[in-house]
């Protein structure tokens, strides 16, 4: 029997997410949003490619939560995207007003689930929902990491016209300015990039990677980036569903791990059938660990603010 997966919110990110686990073929999918027919209309659309692209799975949209009954995986993406000129930190009471609306709904319909959430700004919308849903937290937590580190691959990979196969790297911390590329250990075919590029240059891709989402928006003017947040959910997604044990940077509550404790912060953590299988510490050098604290305190910073708003005290 194929997994059920659901995607909350049928934007641009949750219906592109939609659209590539259902053209995979292993899961179906409930796509649901509040807007009446929008999810119905691009869950029967994304259906009807299914001769074309191969794929045998089910995928329904719904404006309500029965539908989603018993999913193995919840992917939340609803919520306002961030327009030019806005910070991600910007979106937080809009959006923790949508997530508290959702999350209630995802564990009374799968209480047993894995929630991967999406949602800007995704450090402090991951620990509300974390919060919201009293879930352990191997079973919530949020994309950010992978994205920030594709970001981070490519602009390597076009710097040194290379694949961007042969690029790894790590991009750690919060979903914003703060986020922690981590040079010292990025490597081209195991090269370290510091032997392979000038610190200048190093620096301008790092400042990029960190604008990266920011450099879209400008571009795109309404709306924020989504085909390559859906393909970063889609790789959790998929070492989740597959039970890979991929470990990939994801945003997860820290329990003392890098210092960190009580907060959702991206570090990589092994990812297989039970959710966040285990958080992976390696081994930072001074500077990267100062930087993860400086991340993990604007987190911080951003969800005492949501502690003390008007949404929180009434979910
Ligand atoms: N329940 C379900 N869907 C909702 C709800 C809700 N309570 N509130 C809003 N939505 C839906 C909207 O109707 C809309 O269809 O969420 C969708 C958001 O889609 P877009 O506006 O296209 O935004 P998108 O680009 O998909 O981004 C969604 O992901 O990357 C982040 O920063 C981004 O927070 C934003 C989120």
């Amino acid at each position: 029997m194929r997994k059920k997966v659901t995607v909350v919110g049928a934007g641009n990110v949750g219906a592109t997410t939609a659209q590539r686990i259902f053209e995979l073929g292993y899961a179906d999918v409930v796509l649901t949003d509040v807007i009446p027919d929008l999810p119905q209309g691009k869950a029967l659309d994304i259906l009807e490619s299914g001769p074309l692209v191969g794929s045998d799975a089910k995928i329904v949209g719904s404006n309500g939560y029965d539908e989603t009954a018993g999913s193995d995986l919840v992917i939340v993406t609803a919520g306002v995207p961030r327009k030019p000129g806005m910070s991600r930190d910007d979106l937080v009471l809009t959006n923790l007003k949508i997530v508290s609306s959702i999350i209630g709904e995802v564990v009374r319909f799968s209480p047993h689930s894995i929630i991967l959430m999406v949602t800007n700004p995704l450090d402090a919308m991951t620990q509300a929902a974390l919060e919201l849903s009293r879930f352990p937290r191997s079973r919530l937590f949020g994309m950010a990491g992978v994205l920030d580190t594709a970001r981070f691959r490519t602009f390597i990979a076009q710097e040194l016209n290379v694949s961007v196969e042969e690029v790894q790297a790590y991009v750690l911390g919060g979903h914003g300015d703060t986020m922690v590329p981590l040079v010292h250990t990025t490597t081209v075919a195991g090269v370290p990039i510091t032997d392979l590029l000038e610190g200048e240059k190093i620096d301008r891709i790092v400042q990029r990677t960190r604008d990266g989402g920011g450099e879209i928006v400008k571009l795109l003017k309404a709306g924020s980036a989504y085909y390559a947040p859906s393909a970063a959910i889609v790789e959790m997604a998929e070492s989740i569903l597959l039970d890979r044990k991929r470990i990939l940077p994801g945003c997860s509550y820290l329990e003392g791990e890098y210092g960190i404790r009580g907060l959702c912060v991206g570090v990589p953590v092994k990812l297989g059938a039970k959710g966040v299988e285990q958080v992976i510490e390696v081994k930072l050098s001074h500077e990267e660990m100062a930087a993860l604290q400086k991340s993990a305190a604007a987190v911080k910073e951003l969800v005492e603010l949501m502690h003390r708003s008007e949404v929180a005290k009434a979910s």
